[in-house]
């Protein structure tokens, strides 16, 4: 694959997930160190990163995923706006519910899981601050992903667990001062022929030399 066809085809993979292969150790370690080739603020490199592949460890983290995708389902998706119908995310909203709702009910049968966590604590960070964080952690859990993806793997950035985040952190032994940002649960594909997804296309969101609104 190109580079660009690992840019374009690293899809957030869930249905396609295969359980019963197993994952070397290597390959994860192999992908981190390429994430850990990202850009990070202030050259901090403030990020680490979980990785869990016990069964008892999954459960709790699976069980506080499912418990917070019932909240998300329930409480927060009823009220995000609706887009229009020629939106492309319209057209994709049912298959990514259906496939969302089958990563919920295995999460715990996932191979490995990775939980990259960030220095310090997000949620009541001033703008800038919280910006070096999160694009600290972001660039790397995207290299990773993609890395993945161009070894045959298959992963899905997820967060809806992080409403039980205290929990689980106490569960798995995470410090205080650090966050959770993510949980990214992975496994070989079935099949890698991914494909490009239907989005608004850039230049209808970009403006040059001065905001024009859309
Ligand atoms: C910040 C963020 C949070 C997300 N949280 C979840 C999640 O909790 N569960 C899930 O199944 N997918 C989650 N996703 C994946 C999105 O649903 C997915 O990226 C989107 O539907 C587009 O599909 P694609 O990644 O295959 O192009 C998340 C993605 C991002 C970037």
């Amino acid at each position: 694959m190109t580079p660009d066809e690992v840019l374009t085809t690293t899809r957030s993979v869930r249905k396609r997930l295969d359980f019963d292969r197993p994952v070397p150790r290597e390959v994860i370690e192999e992908c981190l160190e390429i994430a850990v080739q990202a850009p990070s603020g202030s050259n901090r490199q403030t990020w680490s990163f979980l990785v869990l592949t016990d069964p008892e460890p999954k459960k709790i983290v699976a069980d506080a995923y499912r418990k917070g995708f019932q909240t998300y389902a329930t409480q927060i998706v009823p009220h995000l706006p609706a887009f229009a119908a020629d939106d492309p995310r319209t057209h994709q909203a049912a298959a990514v519910t259906e496939s969302a709702i089958y990563l919920a009910q295995r999460m715990h049968e996932v191979p490995a899981m990775v939980i990259p966590c960030i220095e310090g604590k997000l949620d009541r960070a001033p703008l800038a601050e919280a910006a070096a964080q999160w694009g600290t952690i972001a660039p790397a859990v995207w290299s990773f992903m993609l890395a993945l993806r161009s070894r045959g793997l298959g992963s899905s950035w997820t967060t809806v667990h992080l409403l039980h985040e205290r929990e689980v952190s106490q569960a798995l032994g995470i410090p205080e001062g650090i966050s959770q940002a993510a949980l990214i649960p992975l496994a070989y594909t079935k099949g890698t022929d991914f494909k490009p997804a239907g989005r608004i296309p850039a230049r209808q969101l970009t403006s040059w030399n001065r905001w024009s609104q859309r």
